[in-house]
């Protein structure tokens, strides 16, 4: 067995967007599983935006170890048929959702190496199917998958694990005001096979044994955590 997050227990995780949804349900997972979770959100006490990349080194540079690192903080904009979509939106998903986890990989990288840790990204469902009037978000997701492999296969030589969840329709602040709209809800619902909306405590648990020592030999990789959604469409009445 490699030396690579052997035990979830005693090690140190920064999660971004720990403060709130998934992020959140990670950092209750980790510190169940008896890691040591700091959490670099803007929402977090301090504050720590993943787009401020001196933050992240004084934050990097302030730890002993890491171990693993979670990038769950994103963004959603608004939704906007391509036509209408301003280069601004595009721009804020990009930062955040993509260049937010870069800052954070080479901010942590160091310790990353030394442990010889675990990354795990927070893409999304639409890295894989497209999300309606949503294509800078959809892009961006995109781009999480395409980097997660791109930082496996330059982090392989060091012993570092690198991969990513999609996650379904999950019930968080983020996407909570869209399921208060009924409509809505109950034709997402039906498109999903499990036919549920998932918690984001289920997003969670894949996300830690990505991390953990039961993945050593998965690295690369982008799980669907999404009640099957990208398997396909639910079953036809025939
Ligand atoms: P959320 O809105 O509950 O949590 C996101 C957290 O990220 C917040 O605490 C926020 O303060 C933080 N954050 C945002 N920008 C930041 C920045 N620049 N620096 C530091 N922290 C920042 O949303 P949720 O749903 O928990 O989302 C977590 C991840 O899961 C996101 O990447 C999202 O795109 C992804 N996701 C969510 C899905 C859902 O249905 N909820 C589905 C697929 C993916």
């Amino acid at each position: 067995m490699s030396a690579s997050s052997d035990r979830i227990e005693g090690r140190v995780a920064v999660v971004t967007g720990g403060a709130s949804g998934i992020g959140a349900s990670c950092r209750r997972l980790l510190q169940a599983q008896g890691a040591t979770v700091v959490v670099a959100d803007l929402a977090g006490e301090p504050a720590c935006d993943v787009t401020d990349r001196s933050a992240l080194e004084r934050l990097a540079g302030s730890l002993k170890r890491v171990d693993v690192l979670v990038n769950a903080a994103g963004v959603l904009t608004a939704n906007r048929p391509i036509d209408e979509l301003p280069a601004e939106d595009f721009r804020r998903n990009f930062e955040v959702n993509v260049l937010g986890i870069v800052h954070c990989c080479q901010a942590f990288g160091e310790h990353l190496r030394a442990s010889r840790g675990a990354v795990v990204n927070v893409a999304s469902q639409a890295a894989l199917v497209s999300l309606p009037q949503q294509a800078a978000y959809t892009a961006s997701k995109g781009a999480v998958a395409a980097l997660t492999r791109s930082l496996a296969i330059d982090w392989a030589p060091h012993g570092v694990r690198v991969n990513a969840v999609a996650p379904g329709f999950t019930v968080t602040p983020m996407t909570e005001a869209f399921f208060e709209n009924e409509t809505f809800r109950r034709a997402a619902v039906k498109r999903i096979p499990l036919g549920r909306l998932l918690h984001p405590d289920e997003v969670a648990a894949a996300i830690v044994f990505l991390a953990g020592p039961e993945a050593s030999a998965i690295t690369g990789v982008v799980l669907p955590v999404d009640g099957g959604w990208t398997a396909g469409e639910p079953a036809l009445p025939w």
